[in-house]
């Protein structure tokens, strides 16, 4: 490791590690309620099993930046960070604030949480991914400041590189568009087209330029190619990101209370958006093929080529099936929704995470050259559980969507089935996605039990 500050990323990676398998495992509970309504309740009710489950991803992928960001930042600056004190104190306040947030959707009614944390004083709960109590997304808002700040004065006060500057442009726009959680109108359509200003331009606009300098760190770093062609890759990629993706917002407004024109810039737009997908893989690939150096961490290459690859299809792919107006005016709202939300969610940004943890924390663990092959062996056994495992599941929420739009939305006979009677007829499909989840997990309990594989001593450094 070149500056010691690049430490600090390591507990920002254990917490996200740590937060993964608790996701998991509540996307487990979720899938048994699926087969048995029953299952857990009134312990964990569905609807908070879900919050847990949808919140612990967004944090998780929160913390696997931001210590990407202190990892990749001061190298890349050729100094060290900032403060690496503001960083770990931002990583307790952080982790504190989450842990109390989970314990409270566990343990308090939600509705109590709303008023025992004084919603009505300044409203913003109740809505997908931003459930969290006003107080604690003020928390938030005064972490993302501290690391934005340190991370911006670690880069404007050293060398500046294309892979920064992208990763700080996507940095700022997390933490700028995350204040349109604050606004929270009372007309159901505007409160929708404002909520998706956090959540569609993150995952399909700032966040891809977060994915797109990570994926970069880490391929010059195991390839040895040359930082100009990595850098004309990288900027193709966010500029097909930011043209597509911003007015491709768009492909949320159809049907819902807003002026017919989105109908049209919504489908094209978006339709254009599979592209920068589609560049990631091709570029993953040709560094490889144009590769300097032969690595001996073999397993970060892998995880920075999957993340590419499962990227595309989930996003671009399984995003594009539904991203017409008329094709989504069936399907909007269904298992196919799900079926791309995992796909594209874990693709992009899990896997994203486990690429420069794969590459970093042997680093960190004074291993330069990677894990031993034993390690990096196990390693690549819990990369094909996971993929396998989530393309399973996805495939099978695909086949559960489909069914789900002919027996509710487009029935022959002409008598549509209502929501709950569809569901029952899906179980056997949601069986399968239940056996492809324990498999995914049992992934990630391989990733995790990796890290306990001991080095042969001569290879410590
Ligand atoms: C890293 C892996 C995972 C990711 C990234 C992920 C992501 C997500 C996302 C984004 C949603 C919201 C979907 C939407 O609104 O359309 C969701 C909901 C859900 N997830 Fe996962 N999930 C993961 C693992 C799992 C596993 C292993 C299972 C269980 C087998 C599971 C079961 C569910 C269920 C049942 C829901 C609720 C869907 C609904 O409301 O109808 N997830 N997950
Ligand atoms: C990594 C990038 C992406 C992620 C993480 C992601 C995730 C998601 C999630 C979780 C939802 C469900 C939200 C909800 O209603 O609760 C969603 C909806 C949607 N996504 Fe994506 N997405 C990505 C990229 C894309 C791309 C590239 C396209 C189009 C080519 C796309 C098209 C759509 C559409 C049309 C919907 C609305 C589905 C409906 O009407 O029910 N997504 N996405
Ligand atoms: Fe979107």
């Amino acid at each position: 490791m070149k500056y010691s500050s690049q430490m600090v990323a390591k507990p920002y990676f254990i917490f996200a590690l740590l937060l993964l398998a608790g996701e998991m495992l509540f996307g487990l509970v979720l899938g048994l309620q699926y087969i048995n309504g029953d299952f857990l309740f009134p312990l964990i009710p569905f609807n908070v099993a879900r919050m847990v489950h949808t919140n612990l991803l967004i944090v998780l992928i929160l913390f696997a930046f931001m210590g990407a960001a202190y990892y990749l930042v001061p190298e890349e600056s050729e100094r060290e960070l900032w403060s690496p004190k503001l960083a770990i104190i931002t990583f307790w306040v952080f982790a504190v604030a989450g842990v109390i947030t989970i314990l409270g959707y566990l343990l308090v009614p939600y509705a109590t949480l709303t008023e025992i944390t004084y919603n009505h004083l300044f409203p913003t709960m109740g809505r997908e991914f931003l459930e969290q109590p006003t107080i604690i997304k003020i928390g938030i808002v005064i972490v993302a400041i501290s690391f934005v700040f340190n991370i911006a004065m670690t880069v404007l006060k050293g060398r500046k590189t294309v892979i920064t500057v992208v990763l700080l442009t996507g940095l700022l726009g997390l933490a700028g568009l995350f204040l349109f959680a604050f606004y929270l109108p009372a007309n159901l359509a505007e409160d929708k087209f404002f909520w998706w200003f956090v959540v569609h331009l993150w995952v399909e606009g700032v966040w891809e330029l977060i994915l797109g300098a990570i994926l970069s760190f880490v391929l010059i770093k195991v390839t040895g190619v040359d930082r100009e062609h990595i850098d004309k890759w990288l900027y193709l990629i966010i500029a097909m990101t930011l043209v597509s993706g911003i007015i491709g917002t768009g492909h949320h407004f159809f049907y819902i209370g807003t002026p017919d024109y989105w109908l049209w810039l919504g489908s094209i737009a978006s339709a254009v958006e599979p592209l920068p997908f589609f560049l990631m893989v091709l570029y993953a690939f040709a560094m490889e093929r144009q590769r300097r150096v032969f690595h001996e961490n073999k397993i970060a290459l892998t995880w920075a080529k999957g993340t590419a690859v499962i990227a595309f299809l989930g996003a671009g792919v399984w995003g594009f099936i539904h991203t017409l107006a008329p094709v989504n005016y069936y399907t909007h709202g269904t298992q196919l929704t799900a079926a791309h939300g995992h796909l594209a969610f874990f693709g992009a940004y899990i896997m994203i995470a486990f690429t420069i943890i794969s590459y970093s924390m042997p680093i960190m663990r004074g291993r330069l050259k990677g894990n031993s092959l034993k390690a990096q062996k196990v390693e690549r056994v819990s990369f094909w559980l996971m993929v396998i495992g989530m393309l399973g599941l996805t495939l099978a929420l695909t086949v559960a969507g489909v069914w789900q739009i002919v027996l509710q939305r487009w029935p022959e006979s002409g008598e549509a089935l209502n929501f709950m009677s569809t569901q029952e007829h899906l179980i056997p499909v949601y069986k399968v996605r239940v056996l492809f989840g324990i498999m995914t997990v049992i992934g990630l309990l391989t990733y995790l039990y990796s890290f306990f594989i001991k080095e042969p001593k001569e290879s410590i450094a």
